[in-house]
């Protein structure tokens, strides 16, 4: 399987060793290093945000987040049921409830204008979630949050360098989150970050990402939480991340702009949008849904595609349908017709940075030839 074209491969071609070995060499390994910190102003810098706090993946920023601006027990959070489990997973924990959104059928985006009817007294956020690479309608967003007094928590995960009408992803929320997985523009492995301008909030989110120690009294404990801190190793491989964001946007956006010159006249599949306004695409993902008239699911395909050595995922399956919440009696009846298709007939193609022109054609070539054994 040598000619394997995985779904992702990181580019780790910079100043990445180069970091990495300042780190063995000086003895900075753990979360004490001066990389952490320098990691953390430069990337929260670059979203116009004054302060950063690194942790150890988006999940854990994102349940950092949601305690850190005082989501509790019964508090109502309104999301999109087409995301990552980490979004609703940090708010059950600390007893809220999700209430969901359909999708957009053409950004894949949370559909805003669902977002005034499931608003109760109970309502104390709404979490924002840019899904593959454009971003959230957010001047509608930004409107409701302010005329309901809402809190917004904004999950930028998948949206290194994006911006929403000139202004970055990552801005917009009282408290904002990143990703550093290696499928993400930038990676640190694993690895997370929470943006905002909120002193308050640092101190809390500092305090939450580090076992609640409290400054003065270092082991006596008023407050619970987990370790979640970043390490200097992550933060070098970080910094060279960094340097490089722009050329990796643009690299991704002539990716997902071959990939749509190649299938483009492919009958029966729906290709992502270059622009949503003036907001044009990243392609964190090159995300395809096959149409009804293609006689199979994503799974089907995925694994179709995997025999003929492409690597690919199926989309994010629905809040609302699964298993470990609809047996809890959440969502009961709950119907998001957009949503539900997205996670049955949709699926994404190798989008790495890594991926070469010759594979991006490869990619399309098996793709295209696979789809007409369904229709
Ligand atoms: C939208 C979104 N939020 C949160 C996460 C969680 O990030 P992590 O995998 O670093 O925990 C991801 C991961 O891909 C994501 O896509």
């Amino acid at each position: 399987m040598s000619d394997f074209i995985p779904v992702n491969e990181p580019l780790l071609n910079g100043n990445e060793k180069k970091y990495l070995c300042e780190c063995i060499d000086t003895g900075w390994i753990s979360s004490e290093g001066p990389f952490v910190k320098e990691f953390e102003s430069k990337f929260s810098k670059t979203v116009n945000r004054e302060f950063g706090i690194s942790v150890t993946n988006g999940t854990a920023a994102l349940e950092i987040a949601v305690r850190a601006i005082g989501i509790t027990e019964g508090d109502e959070v309104i999301m999109p049921t087409f995301t990552i489990i980490s979004c609703a997973e940090a708010v059950t924990r600390v007893g809220a409830v999700p209430v969901l959104v359909d999708s957009d059928p053409d950004t894949w985006n949370m559909c805003v204008d669902q977002i005034e009817s499931k608003i109760t007294p109970k309502t104390k956020a709404i979490m924002v979630v840019h899904i593959y690479g454009l971003p959230v309608d957010m001047d509608k967003v930004l409107d409701i949050a302010k005329r309901h007094n809402l809190k917004i928590v904004e999950d930028a995960a998948e949206m290194h360098g994006q911006t929403y009408n000139g202004r970055p992803c990552g801005s917009f929320g009282d408290i904002s989150i990143f990703s550093f997985y290696p499928n993400k523009h930038i990676t640190t492995g694993e690895g997370g970050m929470i943006v905002t301008n909120d002193e308050e909030l640092v101190e809390k989110c500092r305090s939450l990402r580090n076992l609640c120690f409290q400054r003065e009294v270092r082991y006596v404990h008023e407050e619970l939480s987990g370790n979640y801190r970043f390490t200097n190793l992550q933060a070098a491989v970080g910094l060279a991340q960094l340097e490089r964001l722009e050329e990796f946007v643009e690299k991704k956006r002539n990716m997902g702009r071959r990939y749509t010159e190649l299938l483009k006249d492919v009958k029966g599949i729906k290709l992502p949008k270059e622009y949503e306004g003036d907001n044009q695409n990243i392609y964190w993902v090159y995300g395809i849904v096959l149409g009804d008239e293609i006689k199979c699911d994503n799974r089907e395909f995925v694994k179709k595609l995997g025999e003929k050595g492409i690597g690919s995922r199926t989309f994010f399956w629905c809040m609302h349908e699964q298993p470990v919440y609809t047996e809890r009696g959440l969502f009961k009846n709950e119907k998001y017709p957009v949503a539900e298709k997205l996670a049955r007939k949709g699926l994404y193609i190798p989008s790495g940075l890594a991926l070469t022109d010759e594979q991006i054609e490869c990619v399309a070539d098996v793709f295209k030839q696979l789809i007409t054994e369904f229709v």
